[in-house]
């Protein structure tokens, strides 16, 4: 009888600590990995987003967008043709924080695909000409992080998208590394599992290499863990990692 309850006992708390088997991926050092074998990442992306400049916008202030994985009919259409195109890895470039988007992302899980969220919206942004890293942006970024940091299959997060242009305006990068230090700090102390947090660079051939040095320089727990280069993600090689 105690033999029995010992084997119920150890039968259920092997399935609580393992509810899943769907393995998360990190990066360490410079690299991402399957966190259930150790075995290297390779990321095959596509950037998965209505373009905002064609959605309806009633005012300046408020730009309207599509949230990509809200709509379950949507995603689910596309999963085939992005397994076609032996896609691992979805880039979505503004999250509507109040959707539910638990039915596309099991379904992508369901497809093996991974997806890395950007933190900010179109009308909340670390802006090129007058940086900021204030509490709005603050209260954005971690809003999307506390909607998507419970999916495994949630690869990680962008907390800048070509925000340095050139070399006029690299003063802005120090708002953009302040904010992937804050997101990090905020990933750790909200128990979340280590989400990686990355900067997205625009293809500039003056600021790409300095820029991708000054997000990798300094203490772990301060730095970018990934750099995306536009040219490099959209032609579908290897992207740059820190
Ligand atoms: C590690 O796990 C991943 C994900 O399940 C799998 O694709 C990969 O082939 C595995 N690597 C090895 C060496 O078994
Ligand atoms: C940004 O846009 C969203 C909807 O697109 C809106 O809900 C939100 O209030 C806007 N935020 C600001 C700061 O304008």
């Amino acid at each position: 009888m105690l033999l029995i309850k010992l084997l119920i006992t150890l039968v259920v708390t092997t399935f609580a600590a393992n509810p899943s088997t769907f393995p998360t991926v990190e990066v360490v050092g410079n690299k991402f990995f399957y966190t259930n074998n150790g075995s290297q990442f390779y990321l095959r992306g596509i950037a998965y987003q209505q373009d905002t400049s064609e959605v309806r916008s009633d005012s300046e202030e408020v730009i309207h967008f599509v949230d990509p994985l809200s709509d379950p009919k949507v995603c689910k259409r596309d999963i085939p043709y992005l397994k076609e195109l032996n896609t691992n890895v979805l880039r979505v470039y503004a999250l509507d924080v109040n959707s539910d988007h638990d039915e596309c992302m099991k379904a992508l899980q369901d497809a093996d695909i991974y997806v890395i969220a950007d933190l900010s919206a179109p009308n909340v942004s670390i802006i090129t000409d007058h940086p900021t890293w204030d509490l709005e942006l603050y209260k954005r970024y971690t809003s999307v992080i506390d909607t998507m940091a419970k999916y495994e299959n949630l690869l990680g997060f962008f907390a800048g998208n070509e925000v340095i242009t050139d070399s006029t305006n690299t003063e802005c990068a120090a708002f953009v590394k302040a904010a992937v230090r804050d997101m990090k700090r905020y990933i750790a102390d909200s128990g979340y599992r280590k989400i990686p947090v990355g900067y997205s660079a625009n293809d500039d051939a003056d600021t790409r290499v300095a820029s991708a040095d000054y997000f990798s320089c300094g203490e772990l727990d301060e730095r970018a863990d990934f750099y995306e280069n536009r040219r490099v993600f959209q032609f579908d090689y290897p992207c740059i990692f820190l």
